[in-house]
């Protein structure tokens, strides 16, 4: 639809941004924290984009007061940040570590007293390493329980002050590069023990939402997913076919199961002819059912674009591109499902990601058809090489249409019907992409350093800046 005049934002609509605990806190041994499977396995030569680690990162642990300031200047509504479980425990379970629940608590008093909603992220990807060596972390039953104590403590220290909670970040994404294509630890190749993780994890998921219940009153949880809406290449029906091959396995696989209590029937009949679906035990569905979301919280950056691959076609494949070298990402696919190819519609960034606002509002409506929840778009933003210039000034421009456009495709979305409760950017300061370092930028706020040079590690406001608090200040009125 086009539409003469769109309708406008709520008036409680959370304007906000987000980051994750290891890729800004930073003090990685501070404060009684133990190490998790980030800390290890940034250590090991050649997994990350010149070695980069968290360890210091933009040390936001240290500076958190300075970071809200400058939310609270630019009026900010919300902030998505995540909590480090081993702040929390130091390996996974057993005595509970008063220091770390203090750095939280102290971060989110000082947020609501800048009149910022916290939201809090319970899991962005830092494992406790002691869970992997004592029982292989997700590939182990075992978690679920850890898991929950782990959520549980967070839900009654901060439960009375904080109502928006995310579970787990974009499980698609650790399960499928932990465990298929072994990009992230622990480092598996492996489809069969990569579903059944995935299992045990959804089950995680669900137990932790039905103990919210029972501790946060009035509070709304839901996971993060990384959604990637599936277009064809063409109309040819085998084309067509292989994007719905495409939406179930790599989309509905997950969103079924947070939204409906099940995993969607081809998919699941697809991967127990080749051998590999994953073990549900007697009460696994019912747990699944109690553990529905209140909304659907979706990380959008791109869209996918497939076609026909033949039984004899292109595979899985781990080339992505980590460097900003335009046009570095290699081929994958399923044989005999779909490949994955170029958009030629589309621009794409220097990492290769498709540009598509309009993939946006496609995937909000597709997401408000099939499950009728209210939806969070908890991460949304551009990565991208950032220019220092001099006397401190940085003109993101690109990151401004990017970003301007994206909430355009919201605004047509909501006008479409759509529920939409807020929208994160990604991110409020540069921080560390897991295996990009730190030259993929994605904040508002500059940060002085790079992959192996901490320099002074000075925060600088970028044009996109004054142009969000522009945006917040007239409610999206100016899009
Ligand atoms: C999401 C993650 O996958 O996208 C973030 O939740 C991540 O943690 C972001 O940083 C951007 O991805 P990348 O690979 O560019 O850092």
């Amino acid at each position: 639809m086009i539409y003469k005049k769109l309708d406008s934002f709520s008036k409680d609509f959370l304007w906000g941004s987000a980051s994750a605990a290891y890729q800004v806190e930073g003090a990685w041994n501070q404060g009684g924290k133990g190490p998790s499977i980030w800390d290890v396995y940034t250590k090991i030569p050649g997994t990350t984009f010149k070695d980069t680690n968290g360890d210091v990162a933009v040390d936001h642990y240290n500076r958190y007061k300075e970071d809200v300031a400058l939310m609270k200047e630019m009026g900010l509504k919300a902030y998505r940040f995540s909590i480090a479980w081993t702040r929390i425990y130091k390996d996974g379970r057993g005595e509970v570590n008063e220091e770390g629940l203090k750095f939280y608590e102290d971060l989110i008093d000082e947020l609501i007293s800048n009149d910022i909603t916290p939201i809090i992220t319970i899991y962005h990807w830092d494992l406790p390493q002691a869970l992997q060596d004592l029982y292989g972390g997700w590939e182990s039953r075992e978690i679920i329980e850890d898991f929950n104590n782990y959520c549980i403590t967070l839900y009654k220290r901060f439960g009375n002050k904080v109502k928006h909670w995310v579970s787990l970040n974009e499980q698609n994404v650790f399960i499928g590069l932990g465990y298929l294509t072994a990009l992230h630890p622990p480092g598996v190749k492996d489809h069969k023990r990569m579903l059944n993780a995935n299992h045990i994890a959804n089950l995680a998921n669900a137990k932790a939402i039905e103990s919210f219940r029972k501790y946060v009153s009035n509070g709304m949880i839901g996971p993060s997913f990384a959604f990637g809406p599936v277009y064809a290449y063409s109309c040819d029906p085998k084309d067509i076919l292989s994007a719905e091959n495409a939406e179930d396995l790599n989309c509905n696989w997950w969103l079924d199961v947070y939204c409906k209590g099940s995993y969607p029937s081809f998919a699941l009949k697809y991967y127990e002819d080749l051998g590999i679906a994953p073990t549900i035990e007697d009460g696994d569905i019912e747990l699944l059912e109690k553990g529905k979301p209140d909304f659907i919280g979706i990380n959008y950056y791109q869209t996918s674009t497939v076609r026909f691959n033949s039984l004899d076609g292109v595979g899985i494949s781990t080339g992505m591109n980590n460097t900003g070298k335009k046009g570095t990402t290699k081929e994958s696919g399923i044989p005999g499902v779909y490949k994955n190819v170029a958009n030629p519609n589309l621009e794409t960034t220097n990492w290769d990601w498709a540009i598509d606002p309009t993939g946006l509002r496609i995937g909000l409506r597709r997401l408000t058809s099939r499950y009728g929840l209210p939806i969070l778009i908890t991460e949304n933003g551009l990565g991208e090489f950032d220019k220092l210039e001099n006397d401190d000034i940085v003109n993101d421009d690109y990151r401004i249409d990017y970003l301007k456009s994206h909430i355009r495709a919201c605004k047509e979305a909501i006008t479409d019907g759509v529920e939409l409760m807020g929208y994160c950017t990604w991110s409020f300061t540069d921080l560390l992409s897991w295996l990009n370092g730190y030259q993929k930028r994605y904040g508002f706020v500059y940060i002085n350093r790079e992959e192996n040079d901490e320099k002074d590690l000075r925060r600088i406001k970028k044009k996109s800046f004054y142009w969000y608090k522009e945006v917040i200040g007239t409610n999206g009125d100016n899009i």
